[in-house]
């Protein structure tokens, strides 16, 4: 019998649309990699490729912001970098409008030469079409990288125009996957019509425990669509921290093997089998080990997540 099999039974596991490499309903639907800690990563697959990824990753706003000569600055940050794909991890998300942010992170890809070990997403936040093709080649030279594997039209800035250009860049293979991306419920109602009409492989969206908005409409739109979401803000800036505070974690969290509240944030997150990963700012090794732990292990099913949404808001 399979670790999955062993540890949600076959069922919740095709549920979750996650399965073990090698295992009876295996290899072609998904794999679980094992990792420098010893455990092993739940991964998800994209819709539209199939490609499978972990179910969360590394968001770089603010954090990475620092002066790229600025060593000891520097320093907690290669070292987040270098351990994601030693512990099992794969993703790093990252624009143009965090700052410096990608110089620090193609810095860091040359120096470790890590770039193939990591799937990159980064944005373009630009009205006109000849601003938004000068930013993107920006972020190529930037990140110090011939393929950026997923593109997002930042809060749907210049989206008639530059979708169209992203599409193109597929067909090019300077990107992999393309999609659009908002973290502000003010601009859902357009977002969903974006989501509605347009071939899409991705939507980054806010979602966290005590955000569930985009479970109204946008996420069931996505899982409709056949199109992955990535969850940003999952602990809304650190907000959900606040809210739980100094309480315990419940002892029932240790059914889904959750130790910290962050884990408990982002299981309720990639528990819903629309969402494809979370992408939590992680800034250094420490938060990187807890945040991963949230992509291993058993997964919430609908009922302890109705249990844990109630837990927060009644914090
Ligand atoms: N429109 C968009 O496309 C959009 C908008 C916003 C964000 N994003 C993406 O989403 C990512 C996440 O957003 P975010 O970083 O602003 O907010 P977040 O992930 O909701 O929260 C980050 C906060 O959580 C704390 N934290 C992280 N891991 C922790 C852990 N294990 N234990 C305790 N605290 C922990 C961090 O602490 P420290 O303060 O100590 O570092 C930081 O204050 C961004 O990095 C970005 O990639 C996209």
């Amino acid at each position: 019998m399979s670790y999955l099999t062993n540890r949600f039974g076959r069922r919740r596991a095709l549920q979750l649309g996650i399965a073990a490499a090698g295992s009876a309903f295996g290899a072609s639907t998904g794999l679980l990699a094992q990792t420098a800690s010893g455990g092993e990563i739940l991964t998800r697959a994209i819709p539209s490729s199939g490609e499978h990824l972990p179910l969360v990753g590394v968001g770089t706003a603010r954090r990475y912001d620092v002066n790229p000569s600025n060593a000891g600055a520097v320093a907690p940050l290669r070292e987040t970098i270098q351990n994601v794909p030693v512990l099992g991890g794969k993703l790093v998300d990252t624009a143009p409008s965090y700052g410096n942010a990608e110089t620090v992170l193609g810095n860091i890809f040359e120096e470790l030469d890590i770039r193939s070990q990591l799937f990159l997403s980064s944005k373009v936040r630009k009205e006109g079409l000849a601003d938004a093709r000068a930013e993107i080649e920006q972020s190529f030279q930037k990140l110090k990288t011939d393929t950026i594997d997923l593109l997002y039209v930042h809060n749907l800035v210049g989206v008639e125009e530059v979708l169209p250009y992203l599409r193109d860049l597929k067909a090019e293979g300077r990107i992999r996957y393309y999609g659009i991306s908002t973290s502000f419920e003010r601009q859902h109602a357009d977002f969903e019509k974006v989501l509605a009409r347009e071939e899409l492989d991705f939507i980054q969206v806010d979602y966290a425990i005590d955000n569930r908005v985009s479970d109204n409409r946008i996420i069931p739109m996505a899982a409709d669509r056949g199109i992955a979401v990535q969850a940003n803000l999952p602990f809304g800036r650190g907000r959900v921290f606040e809210a739980f505070g100094d309480s315990p974690i419940p002892d029932w969290a240790a059914e889904y093997d959750i130790t910290t509240w962050a884990q408990f944030a982002l299981k309720w997150i990639v528990a819903n089998p629309a969402v494809n990963s979370a992408m939590p700012g992680t800034a250094k090794l420490a938060y990187l080990e807890d945040n991963l732990g949230a992509s291993r292990g058993r997964l919430p099913d609908e009922a302890a997540r109705s249990r844990m949404a109630s837990l927060i808001d009644s914090a």
